[in-house]
């Protein structure tokens, strides 16, 4: 019964020492770094041979006000640690790396010579949100681990080379948005678990060697704005789902892949502002993607694939910047609106199309090739027609 009477003592105590100390150094409100926090810092720096990187981590010196690229909590408590370009920081991941408790912001990339994998010891880093390993040289696997740091919200570990597949266990992580995985060597399927995430927002797998269909469970992202699958090796067709995105501003980047088969009409309903899935194997009709109620699409490119429709009646979207329908069997004529579109990137070539190119001023801008290659189109920039 005498705690509380203690506990607030010792409180009172507490807070009467720390106006003191403030009173001693009106200057700076900044916490004294932790000793602890310090060490690991330091064990760092030593591990990597003093490189530049680490030049204001002067042991002399305090690290939450002095050395650049940490920061510290009120109680002077390593927050977050990233770090500047260096060639010079050669090796691995040093075990201080996990004697940083209270980290919740790790931004240690851009460090092509960091080599090793991604150590366990990192697990212990309990409080990040924010891991970034991007632009290293690390190998090996995306460890199951990271699934135990619950209050992640973004990770990035494009640009390493790490293999194996995409752990499941992702999905455990409630608070995650932003995951970039892209350029790695990882294969394997994306785990439909995934879209159990409701917080996500964003997903780069990009330029990956990923296998297997994209899961539909993925449409069950409502907060998804953007989606970037490029240059994998996903076969199958777009999921009937993706058409109940509910995202209005979303894109989907899919190109690069072994997509196959005809685009499901209901992906037509989707709201999509940027999409691409050009440099694939799909076929059929894809005129459903184009419609004068798709306000928000800005950008469609799906060139390179085996589509083969009438491009004549497409009702084009008003808002459309981008159209690439080049290398497909696409026939019919030229809508007579694409003369009003506000477009900056166009191209029609290599395909089945006939008739009088329309007029119009944004149309002029783009030269004879975004139109060669086709069955019978004729009239500026190409030959009169006859
Ligand atoms: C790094 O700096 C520490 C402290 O100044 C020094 O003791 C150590 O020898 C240095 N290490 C290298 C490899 O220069
Ligand atoms: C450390 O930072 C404080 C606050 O910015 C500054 O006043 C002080 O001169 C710095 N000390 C050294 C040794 O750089
Ligand atoms: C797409 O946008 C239109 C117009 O804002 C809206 O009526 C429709 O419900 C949206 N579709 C989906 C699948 O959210």
């Amino acid at each position: 019964m005498q705690v509380p009477t203690l506990k607030c003592s010792l409180i009172s105590f507490t807070f009467t020492f720390l106006l003191v100390l403030l009173s001693l150094n009106p200057a700076s409100s900044a916490a004294v770094c932790n000793t602890d926090d310090q060490k690991s810092l330091l064990e760092i720096k030593y591990h990597f041979n003093n490189a530049s990187t680490f030049t204001t981590w002067d042991p002399n010196t305090d690290c939450c006000t002095n050395w650049s690229g940490i920061q510290c909590d009120a109680q002077g408590r390593v927050t977050m640690l990233a770090n500047s370009i260096a060639n010079d920081v050669v090796g691995e991941i040093p075990p201080a790396m996990g004697e940083l408790p209270y980290l919740q912001f790790l931004a240690f990339s851009n460090l092509p010579q960091l080599s090793g994998t991604i150590p366990s010891f990192l697990s212990k880093l309990t409080n990040l949100q924010h891991l970034d390993l991007s632009l290293n040289n690390l190998t090996g696997p995306i460890p199951d681990f990271l699934s135990q740091l619950k209050d992640l919200d973004d990770i990035d570990l494009s640009s390493n080379s790490l293999t194996g597949s995409i752990p499941s266990s992702l999905s455990q992580l409630p608070k995650l948005r932003t995951i970039n995985l892209g350029t790695n060597k990882l294969s394997g399927p994306i785990p439909p678990s995934l879209g159990s995430i409701k917080s996500l927002v964003q997903i780069y797998f990009y330029s990956n060697s990923l296998s297997g269909s994209i899961p539909s469970s993925l449409s069950r992202l409502h907060e998804l704005n953007e989606l970037a699958l490029w240059d994998n090796k996903l076969t199958g067709t777009i999921p009937a789902s993706f058409g109940s995105f509910r995202n209005p501003d979303i894109s989907l980047d899919l190109s690069s892949n072994k997509l196959s088969g005809s685009i499901p009409r209901s992906f037509g309903k989707a709201n999509i502002t940027q999409l691409d899935i050009s440099k694939n194997k799909f076929t059929g009709d894809a005129s459903f993607l184009f419609s004068r109620d798709k306000t928000v699409l800005s950008s469609i490119v799906m060139s390179n694939n085996l589509f083969k429709f009438d491009f004549s009646n497409v009702d084009l979207p008003l808002g459309l910047k981008r159209m690439d329908i080049s290398h497909n069997m696409i026939f019919g004529s030229l809508p007579k609106q694409l003369g009003q579109l506000p477009l900056y990137r166009f191209d029609v070539s290599f395909n089945q199309l006939c008739g009088k190119i329309p007029t119009g001023r944004r149309l002029k801008q783009f030269d004879a090739a975004k139109f060669s290659n086709n069955k019978c189109l004729c009239g500026l920039p190409l030959p009169p027609c006859n």
